[in-house]
């Protein structure tokens, strides 16, 4: 297993829709390991694969004892709303407050190519919403309001600076 640089915004690739996952092979479940690494060394919850370079529908997550790998993944059954703060990886990290549905199914198939449906509320089903957002290349700062938008575009410049 190995970690994986991290892709980060304005990169091209998190703009992009990503491509389908056809094959479910030894080298795919091999990206979902090293995804799974690359996450946990960055202290994410979820890591979609334009997070790391590859326009492709896919996500890890490991979120509230939801520990799963969504290949051509779609949301649906979205209800309610919950208010909290979200960030990204690709964003530093940076946190913004984000209504999101409070209960979402995530519809998706694991890295032997199994359909699966999966239902989840809270931090999860937020958690569901972000990853597929980003295989269809939208970023959670896309969600935010113009002026939200640029405060946390400039304290992640700001970040890459120092850094
Ligand atoms: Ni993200």
């Amino acid at each position: 297993m190995a970690v994986l640089k991290i892709t980060e915004y304005p990169a091209k690739v998190l703009g992009e829709v990503g491509e389908p996952v056809v094959k479910f092979d030894e080298e795919l479940r091999r990206l979902c390991d090293d995804m799974f690494e690359t996450m946990y060394d960055d202290g994410g919850v979820g890591l979609a694969a334009p997070q790391v370079g590859l326009s492709l529908r896919l996500f890890v997550m490991d979120c509230e004892g939801l520990k799963l790998v969504a290949a051509n993944p779609e949301v649906f059954n979205l209800e309610g709303e919950q208010p909290g703060e979200e960030g990204c990886l690709s964003v530093g990290k940076i946190h913004s407050p984000l209504k999101r549905a409070a209960r979402a199914t995530l519809r998706a198939q694991d890295s032997e190519g199994n359909w699966y449906e999966r239902e989840a509320t809270g931090l999860a089903a937020r958690c569901f919403q972000h990853e597929t957002d980003h295989c269809d290349g939208i970023l959670f700062i896309n969600r935010l309001s113009p002026l939200k938008r640029n405060m946390v575009v400039k304290r992640f410049q700001k970040l890459k600076k120092w850094e």
